[in-house]
């Protein structure tokens, strides 16, 4: 291959198109002026082969199972940084110097209030409310709590406010969100703990208890968070990337990205596996009918937690949180059945030729579920955690493509509908 064209023929006319390259060897068909030569438009449902962007946060090697963010290994960062270091890294690009990092960490604790309306619009949601919808529009509604915000053109000073303001107050409305559902009142941010210490006390504090915040379950929401802050152009990063070239706010684009999480082929997967592990736990651990379920194309039943549309080997993430899942159940010393019925549905799901032909792997969410249930989260908190996770991520690629004057997003199509037709009048139909 001539690594700097690529040749496409329509007829009997060739045309060339640039080729680009990352600085992984990755190669990309630059085919921005295809309509403009040739007239032609592209189709790529879901975007199985379209790189939307250049990006310098996140690199993926899904056939080899590698995760790294601004080029540091995932299980490196695990192991060694802490989520406010990873979210810095994120979004600057670097490491913190000490000085840079202790005064990023204050700055964040000092926003982690949010304003006394808010509670007033939590107030109107029906206490059954799924906390998604409420985060998402309770982030949304800080629009008006923070005007300027909306402002296109605000300096880079402006839009670092913001980032800080957005990474302190979410594990708040966080909280807060669950409160509402078991109608118990809000606990205010404690800025003397540490960042998952704080969501801890304000999920879990109780009027008239002392909670003491178990320093195991602080540490294991940190690593959590770490392996979940970015994961290049996903469907929730690719909607904030698309709502944000509209030059909308970071707010509503962070509140878009939160709607998009949502769904159970995305972050909504971890409520949706502890859910289908109950269910088979229900069922006398009849493991083959869940299988026999998951395969047959008449069923919309899918195993969750299993398959990525990246990883084609293992997923990194989900071989680091398989540890950490074990570590915690035993240091807390929960002896949780799901897990047990976890290993065995993998186990079989990876000796299954359906599963093996197709790169069928546990993903970040098979396993995440069982840790956030040994923290007492609840399942409809799960994908919540996702979102407190991955903000850094969206932060980060909103940051990135503002700066790089992305233009806005607005795919083709190829139209299928009705041609030209006269309109008869209602009274002649
Ligand atoms: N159970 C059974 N079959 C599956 C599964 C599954 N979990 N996942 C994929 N397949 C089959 C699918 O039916 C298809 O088979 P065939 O080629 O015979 O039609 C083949 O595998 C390829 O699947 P696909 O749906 O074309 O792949 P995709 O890249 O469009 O979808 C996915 C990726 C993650 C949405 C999908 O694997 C899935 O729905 N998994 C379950 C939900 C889940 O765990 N989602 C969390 C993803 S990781 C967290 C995140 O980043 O959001």
């Amino acid at each position: 291959m001539n690594k700097k064209n690529a040749e496409l023929k329509i007829g009997d006319k060739v045309y060339e198109f640039p080729i680009i390259g990352g600085t992984e060897s990755e190669y990309a068909i630059d085919i921005s002026s295809l309509r403009s030569k040739t007239g032609f438009v592209t189709i790529d449902k879901g975007f199985k082969n379209t790189g939307s962007t250049e990006s310098g946060i996140t690199f993926i090697d899904g056939e080899k199972g590698i995760l790294r963010y601004r080029g540091y290994d995932i299980d490196e960062l695990a192991q060694k940084s802490n989520f406010l270091e990873v979210a810095y890294l994120l979004i600057y690009g670097e490491l913190p110097k000490t000085e840079d990092y202790n005064v990023w960490k204050d700055n964040i604790v000092k926003h982690t209030l949010v304003h006394e309306d808010v509670k007033s619009i939590l107030d109107g949601f029906p206490s059954n409310s799924h906390p998604m919808g409420v985060l998402s529009s309770l982030v949304s509604s800080l629009t008006a709590f923070y005007p300027k915000s909306l402002d296109p053109n605000r300096s880079s000073d402006e839009i670092n406010g913001t980032i800080k303001r957005i990474l302190a107050k979410l594990p708040t409305i966080a909280a807060w969100s669950y409160r509402k559902r078991l109608r118990l009142p809000v606990v205010y941010p404690k800025n003397e703990l540490d960042y998952c210490s704080n969501f801890l006390n304000m999920m879990f504090s109780m009027p008239s208890e002392d909670y003491e915040i178990n320093p195991i379950h602080a540490e294991a929401l940190d690593k959590l968070l770490i392996l979940h802050a970015d994961h290049e152009q996903n469907c929730s990063t690719a909607t904030v990337r698309v709502v944000g070239s509209s030059h909308a706010s970071i707010y509503a684009s962070v509140s878009a990205g939160i709607n998009a999480l949502w769904g159970p082929k995305h972050g909504g997967a971890n409520q949706g596996v502890i859910e289908m592990l109950e269910m088979i736990k229900e069922d006398n651990c009849d493991y083959k009918k869940y299988i026999a379920k998951s395969k047959d194309k008449n069923d919309d039943f899918r195993l969750m937690g299993f398959g990525h549309r990246v990883y084609k080997n293992f997923d990194p993430r989900a071989k680091i949180i398989k540890n950490i899942a074990s570590d915690v159940l035993n240091s807390l010393g929960v002896n949780d059945p799901v897990l047990d019925i976890a290993q065995e549905l993998e186990a079989i799901a990876l000796k299954d030729d359906y599963f093996v032909s197709r790169k069928l792997y546990p993903n970040v969410d098979f396993y995440s579920g069982i840790i956030y249930k040994a923290l007492n989260i609840p399942v409809q908190m799960f994908t919540v955690m996702f979102a407190l996770g991955r903000l850094p991520g969206w932060l980060a690629q909103w940051k990135e493509m503002r700066e790089n004057n992305e233009p806005i997003g607005r795919p083709r199509q190829i139209y299928t509908g009705a041609t030209k037709r006269e309109f008869v009048s209602l009274r002649n139909r």
